[in-house]
């Protein structure tokens, strides 16, 4: 492991000379002149006083070498359309749409809100905000209304972008009516919605604000919009998370090191080299899409693969396939996807030819040993787990190919990359665990480049929210358990708060008790996630009714549980969706009015909750287990 060690000691003891020498992997139209300015921990900005653009060093740097190369191949199986794009091709869209946006009145600095299902036009979209120095932030498309307006009110968008609608599995989603209801929310007025349309709503909206784009588009065909160099620490996008309140957090990022972070990650964990095909099954609504669909890929001069579909439709052999089709050479997905295709046919797998294919890489949720050690039997190639969070933008750990083939172990993504000074601290003295006990995963000041740069609009609650919780210590808390073996592999043991993660999405157990709680039947709700051998865990939520009689008979009772789901639908998205509600008469609690959830989730998942010294009333928990079993 010397060269391993080695390497990731240098980017801590001396992170100015480490990512000096990084920062040489993108183009600098001004150079820095300070590569770390840590005069205001536990804010951090790289590159200080350096020029440069994520579009221009995404798209235009690679004119000249690569122009005839594909930088994007898209492939739809809902819609059946297949397009591909050269690094010219891509530039020529990236300025029409630039185009397009500044004539409509985003300029540097302004928020541009990127409502899209997976197109190329949500591509270009953001690279177009990158080239004008606007700010993107992408909602995911499965997001439904209320959360929709809780985003434009947070980031005050001067233009929306969206479609006529989505797709998936065969089912078409109408995007117009949401974006619709979003703004009519809404405090925060948004004077334009550019509106891609595909023709694949049967009813398509008509509002005045509505500016089609396809005319415009062909309008400003010719366009070339030059790149506005930004400072590096100024904002590139932002991009809303779950945390433990009701109200999501704008991750904001910067432009410099964020570009100088991806680059590097492309070559010392990715091995992603100009010229190879990476397809990164996600979404450009999370952040591993933002990363590895849109700037890591292109960054590096290679051909992104962008997917819209399920990995199921037509039948569960279509990844393997267009690995086939399309050489590709890495590959980047969730654990649930591949949960989903263990269950397939396996010759689907043997029929393709997989040859092109070096590396599988997971993250967003634990990697189960089962799933592990199947696919890398089937597939006979490296499975290279990584862990991170929206909030650091690239592998806090991974296996870094790159520097040294470090063999994996089960159960762990691995070890540290460069510049993440992590470690396990007590929760209650703060103090480091030594190696085989359980810790807080935490980062030490200063975080390396790529990682947030604080929340959208509020600095006091990057602060308090994310290095306050440790105590007698001022590092970066991950909110999350693990465990460092001698070698310096961690495991990821579970969330320390009350996020959940469901096939890989990250959700607040807050946000569905909010939205569960808008229903006039509910007086109190708890959601806890419970262990689901497919999802990795689900939404459960458990309610006590404002007047139990009323809904006591018959039917009644499975109606209420369909309408309170269908309540999630609404205010959050099918995703937040709990897999089951139980109703129950009281919930446990401490003496002090605390909701217990980990005993309900222990109940949940047919467990004792073991000694509760603090509960008010122990009945409750038998409560819980009648309401389980109704
Ligand atoms: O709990 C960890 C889990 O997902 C959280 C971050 O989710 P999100 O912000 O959506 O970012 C996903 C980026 C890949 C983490 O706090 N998590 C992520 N990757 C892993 C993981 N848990 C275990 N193993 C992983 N590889």
């Amino acid at each position: 492991m010397t060269r391993y060690r080695d390497f990731h000691r240098r980017s801590i003891d001396n992170p100015e000379a480490f990512w000096r020498d990084e920062a040489r992997r993108i183009h600098w139209e001004t150079p820095f002149e300070t590569v770390l300015d840590r005069s205001n921990p536990p804010f951090a900005r790289w590159f200080v006083g350096g020029r440069t653009n994520l579009c221009h060093n995404a798209v235009d740097r690679h004119l000249a070498e690569r122009a005839q190369q594909n930088a994007l191949v898209y492939v739809s199986t809902e819609t059946g359309i297949e397009r591909r794009y050269t690094y010219a091709e891509l530039h020529a869209e990236v300025n029409r749409m630039a185009a397009v946006m500044r004539s409509l009145g985003v300029k540097r600095g302004a928020v541009v809100l990127i409502y899209l299902p997976m197109i190329p036009e949500a591509l270009f979209a953001m690279l177009a905000c990158a080239r004008l120095g606007a700010i993107h932030s992408v909602v995911f498309g499965g997001f439904a209304a209320p959360n929709l307006a809780a985003r434009i009110d947070d980031a005050k968008p001067v233009l929306i972008v969206t479609a006529d609608a989505g797709a998936r599995g065969g089912k078409v989603i109408d995007y117009t009516p949401l974006v619709d209801e979003a703004l009519a929310r809404a405090s925060h007025k948004t004077p334009r919605v550019l509106l891609i349309d595909r023709q694949l709503a049967p009813e398509r909206l008509n509002a005045s604000y509505l500016v089609d784009y396809e005319p415009l588009r062909e309008q400003f065909f010719d366009a070339h919009v030059p790149c506005e160099w930004l400072e590096s620490n100024e904002p590139s996008y932002v991009l809303y998370t779950s945390g433990t309140t009701g109200k999501p957090k704008g991750v904001q990022r910067d432009v410099g090191g964020y570009a100088v972070a991806l680059a590097a990650s492309m070559e010392y964990i990715f091995e992603g080299k100009a010229g190879d095909t990476m397809f990164t099954a996600s979404d450009v609504g999370w952040v591993v899409g933002h990363s590895y669909i849109v700037y890591a890929p292109l960054l590096a001069g290679l051909t992104t693969v962008m997917y819209e579909g399920t990995p199921i439709r037509p039948d569960g052999g279509i990844w393997w396939r267009l690995v086939e089709q399309h050489r590709i050479n890495l590959m980047f997905t969730a654990p649930t996807a591949l949960r989903v295709l263990k269950k397939q046919d396996p010759a689907l797998l043997k029929k393709a030819d997989l040859s092109s294919l070096r590396t599988l890489f997971l993250a967003g949720e634990p990697l189960d040993e089962p799933t592990a050690s199947w696919i890398a039997g089937a597939l006979g190639k490296p499975v290279i787990d990584n862990y991170w969070q929206t909030e650091t933008g690239w592998p806090m750990l991974a296996i870094p190919r790159g520097v040294e083939a470090l063999p994996t172990k089960l159960g762990s993504p691995g070890v540290p990359s460069a510049g993440f000074a992590l470690t396990l601290r007590n929760e209650l003295t703060g103090d480091p665990c030594p190696p085989g006990e359980k810790g807080v995963l935490t980062l030490n000041y200063p975080l390396p480049p790529g990682c947030m740069s604080t929340v959208w609009g509020d600095d006091q609650r990057f602060v308090s929210t994310y290095w306050s919780s440790i105590p007698n210590h001022q590092v970066y808390s991950t909110f999350d358990w693990g465990i460092q073996d001698e070698d310096g592999y961690v495991t990821i043991l579970g969330r320390t708060d009350d996020v959940i993660n469901v096939a890989g999405h990250r959700l607040g157990t807050r946000e569905i008790e909010e939205a569960l709680s808008s229903h006039p039947a509910v007086a109190e709700v708890a959601v806890v996630g419970v262990t689901d051998s497919l999802k990795g865990q689900a939404a459960m939520a458990f309610v006590v009714l404002r007047d139990a009689q009323a809904y006591a008979e018959g039917n009644t009772r499975t109606k209420l549980q369909d309408d309170l789901m269908t309540t999630v639908d609404r205010q959050l998205g099918a995703i937040a969706r709990p897999s089951r509600v139980v109703i129950v008469s009281m919930l446990p609690k401490t003496r002090s009015g605390k909701l217990l959830r980990r005993a309900i989730a222990a109940l949940a998942e047919g467990r004792e909750p073991g000694d509760l010294p603090t509960i008010e009333d122990a009945s409750a928990l038998q409560q819980v287990r009648e309401g389980l079993q109704a």
